[in-house]
């Protein structure tokens, strides 16, 4: 079973490049929005994306003008948007990338499981959420995986690709092939919460803020430890910064609520606190640290 025409439901911060990578890939896409300017932003962000990747590869020596613009082309052509979800119907694969929040999700499938044909393949982008519970709202749960891309999607080299009980083999096969087209290396990974990325990096996040919480080290020796310790490449609580601590805290809470017994998905007092006085990280200019944009202030 190969993917040829993809369906992307979203087209935010992670559909946009959702839909570039499987153009570029070689699929044929049809992006899906709500709202014709949402969508429109998302394409303006692809164009602005591919021409920037095509510059690159020719400031590198990697291609020529003419390959590079060749590419731009193609990787264009390949993308129709569209704010109609019957368009969908016909898709071989459908990758859902919109607001975090099952109810959204299990609607949308739900609709999309009596839309498309039986053949279409669903997958859901989300990182915080049972993806058994979406298959089954859909009500293919056999044709039904995660496909779990990393921000920013163009740069990120891992998908995750998430398997229930109830996954076919050859559904599993072609979603890992997909994601092998659209340039990623495929990790595969039961349905458990956070798959292997989260459920490794947010117990971390939180052991330090806890460490901050107990005042056992101040927030510049914790991330310096980690930065100069392990070699990762931010600290955990700038990490925190970046990712947004409401975002954060959403996870920890539905998480908790799920697995009330699991230690390591404890909610930090402090997390809550900061949540509560609008100190969400970077994108509120104050978490952890001061921001100035995209820099810490
Ligand atoms: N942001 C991240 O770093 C990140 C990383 C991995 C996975 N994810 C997951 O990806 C998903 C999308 O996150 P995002 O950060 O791109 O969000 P976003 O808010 O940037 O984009 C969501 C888009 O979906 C659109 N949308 C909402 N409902 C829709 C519907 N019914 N039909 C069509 N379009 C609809 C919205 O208009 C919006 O443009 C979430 O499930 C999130 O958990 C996010």
């Amino acid at each position: 079973m190969k993917i040829q025409k993809v369906g992307v439901v979203g087209c935010g911060l992670m559909g946009h490049g959702i839909v570039q990578i499987a153009a570029q890939g070689g699929c044929q896409v049809i992006a899906l929005e709500t709202e014709q300017s949402f969508l429109d932003k998302g394409l303006s962000r692809i164009d602005g994306s591919v021409k920037k990747l095509a510059s690159k590869l020719v400031e590198k020596g990697k291609q020529s003008e003419e390959q590079a613009a060749a590419m731009v082309e193609t990787t264009l052509a390949n993308i129709t948007g569209t704010t109609n979800r019957a368009d969908l119907a016909d898709c071989d694969l459908i990758v859902e990338a919109i607001v975090e929040n099952l109810e959204a999700k299990t609607s949308l499938f739900a609709e999309l499981g009596k839309l498309c044909k039986p053949e279409t393949i669903f997958a859901s982008n989300t990182s915080s959420f049972p993806i058994g519970e979406m298959a089954e709202a859909s009500g293919r749960p056999s044709r039904f995986v995660g496909l779990h891309f990393f921000n920013p999607v163009q740069l990120m080299r891992l998908v995750e690709v998430v398997r229930t009980e109830n996954t076919d083999e050859e559904v599993f096969n072609a979603a890992r092939d997909f994601g092998t087209a659209c340039g990623k290396t495929a990790v595969s990974c039961k349905d458990t919460p956070g798959f292997v990325v989260n459920r490794l990096l947010v117990p971390f996040m939180v052991q330090s803020l806890l460490m901050l919480e107990r005042g056992d080290a101040s927030r510049e020796d914790i991330d310096a430890a980690m930065q100069l310790g392990c070699g990762h490449p931010m600290g955990p609580l700038t990490l925190t910064d970046y990712v947004g601590l409401d975002t954060t805290l959403y996870i920890l809470q539905g998480w908790k609520e799920r697995y009330p017994d699991e230690a390591a998905f404890e909610v930090p007092k402090i997390l809550e606190t900061m949540v509560a006085e609008g100190k969400l990280g970077r994108k509120s200019g104050e978490g952890f640290y001061k921001w100035d944009g995209d820099k810490k202030a």
